[in-house]
């Protein structure tokens, strides 16, 4: 899709169709009223007799709009002009994408970016622009027998309103385009069944990845080197798998040789049934998200790598599969870390940690500026705090902010939960250095607290997407969330 910065008068330019804000109350926008002239007055007359609505996210399309200029007009409610916020400015975008992909039509331009809210600059207003269409636009439809026939939007002009703003709103959309291509990987991965996005295909991607560019190297270890390096709770959850498991790890170096990276860790889960601490059946289809954080951290990479980002990136990446057999770890074994510490493992569910305990562990080797990691850990934190914000815990004030004002920017935002030591106090055992799991109280803060046990000084922050990372019923699919979130945060190092 291509995302050509429109200067001239609204009303002259040729297009399949003009997206239209209309506000609630007051004035209208200079592409409003153009557009309404060169129609000769169809525009107010549909907002007068009611066809149209300025309702936030109400959407009609006009067709064979008369007069010299565009073909059709999408008209977009937008409320009241002094609520359009940020979310709400993404609302009407996501609105405008769907109607235009409904009606299959293959090139627009959008005068939403010519009056968007005053608290965005320039390069917000185009890159929420670009990631918002390409993500109605994408589709997971590999595995479908037919082709869909799908006619895609090919063209879709960002009108800017003075000329001075077109050199940032390009950024914004090349920006914008690097970071919807990182975030439809991970809803690829996110959305491929179980059996086709195993450890090895997780690998494959991340090789696959790291060939389109030369910033980015790649190294998959086995089931022997994980071994060699004694990550005894990524062990014990693989061990029920007949699947191998991996573990991936990204270099991106775009700074300095000696310059600290930042550490990024992803759980890699590609299918979790509990384990012996099986999960009941409803829904349990849902538990081939378990991956989410992986594919949050490799389409971090891609995004990084795209935006040649001048930082350096490390990302770790333990992938395998939680199954109940013969071999699979018993409730009450005890198994030794990477640390050293030692885990009696009381529930065979809560295994996302033990393999990201390793996982953090490995990556603290190189010394990061920051350690970040990126789980669907928790049903909990679901329960806490549902599906609008990402579960951010740290260590580290600053992190905490930086990566919340990221979230904040990017719209894809974060909420900060406690991890005080008392949240620990469940995970005390008779037997072993602590338990994997604890009360039911607090079960996010009681997760990140049993992380924070493998974290030394290093600022580090968790992030769980368990109630972000894919939507459920007629949507149901992955969202590629976190990707802009530590994409943002990473571009503004
Ligand atoms: N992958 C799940 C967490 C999850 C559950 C995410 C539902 C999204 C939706 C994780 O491995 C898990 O099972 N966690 C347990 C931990 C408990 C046993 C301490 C949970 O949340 O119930
Ligand atoms: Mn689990
Ligand atoms: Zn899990």
């Amino acid at each position: 899709m291509q995302f050509p910065v429109k200067t001239d008068a609204p009303g002259k330019q040729k297009t399949a169709c003009a997206v239209v804000p209309v506000f609630k109350g007051g004035s209208q926008t200079p592409a409003f009223t153009a557009i309404d002239r060169v129609s000769r007055g169809l525009l107010k007359k549909l907002l007068k007799n009611g066809d149209a609505s300025a309702d936030c996210g109400r959407c009609l399309l006009v067709p064979s709009l008369p007069g010299s200029g565009p073909s059709r007009a999408l008209l977009v409610g937008c409320g009241p002009r002094r609520d359009f916020t940020p979310k709400r400015y993404r609302q009407v975008l996501t609105a405008a994408a769907k109607a235009l992909k409904t009606a299959g039509l293959r090139d627009a331009i959008c005068y939403l970016t010519s009056s968007p809210p005053d608290a965005l600059d320039d390069y917000y207003v185009a890159r929420h622009a670009v990631e918002t269409t390409l993500g109605v636009y994408y589709e997971f439809t590999e595995l479908k027998s037919k082709a869909p026939s799908d006619r895609p939007l090919t063209k879709l002009g960002l009108a800017c309103s003075d000329r001075s703003a077109a050199q940032e709103l390009r950024r914004g959309i090349s920006d914008g385009v690097a970071i919807a291509t990182g975030t439809s990987l991970a809803r690829d991965l996110g959305n491929r069944p179980p059996n086709v996005c195993t450890p090895t295909h997780l690998a494959a991607q991340a090789r696959a990845l790291a060939k389109q560019h030369a910033k980015l190297r790649v190294e998959v270890l086995d089931e022997a080197a994980i071994k060699r390096l004694k990550m005894g709770a990524f062990l014990s959850v693989t061990q029920g798998a007949v699947e191998p498991p991996r573990l991936i790890v990204l270099h991106y170096r775009g700074g300095d040789a000696n310059e600290a990276p930042v550490a990024l860790c992803g759980k890699g889960i590609t299918f979790d049934t509990g384990g012996i601490s099986l999960k009941p059946p409803a829904k349990m289809d849902e538990m081939k998200f378990d991956m989410c954080g992986a594919a949050g951290v490799i389409g971090t990479m891609a995004a990084v790598a795209a935006l040649q980002l001048p930082i350096n990136v490390l990302a770790v990446v333990p992938a395998c599969e939680n199954m109940p057999s013969g071999t699979a770890t018993r409730p009450g074994d005890i198994v030794t870390t990477m640390s050293g510490q030692t885990v009696e493992i009381l529930n065979t569910d809560a295994e996302g940690r033990l393999i990201l305990c390793d996982a953090m562990t490995y990556a603290l080797k190189s010394k990061p500026r920051y350690l970040i990691d990126v789980a669907t850990l928790t049903g909990a934190c679901v329960i806490a705090i549902g599906n609008v914000y990402t579960g951010l815990f740290s260590n580290d004030d600053a992190l905490a902010d930086g990566l919340l004002a990221a979230g904040h920017r990017a719209l894809d935002p974060a909420w900060r939960l406690p991890t005080d030591e008392e949240y620990g106090d469940s995970l005390k055992s008779n037997f072993a250095d602590f338990a994997n799991a604890g009360g039911r109280e607090g079960g996010a803060s009681v997760a990140a607290n049993y992380l924070s046990r493998f974290v030394d000084s290093t600022p580090w922050a968790h992030l769980d997407i368990a109630g972000v990372a894919w939507k459920a019923n007629a949507e149901k699919g992955a969202t590629g969330r976190v990707v802009p979130l530590l994409t943002d945060f990473l571009l503004n190092l």
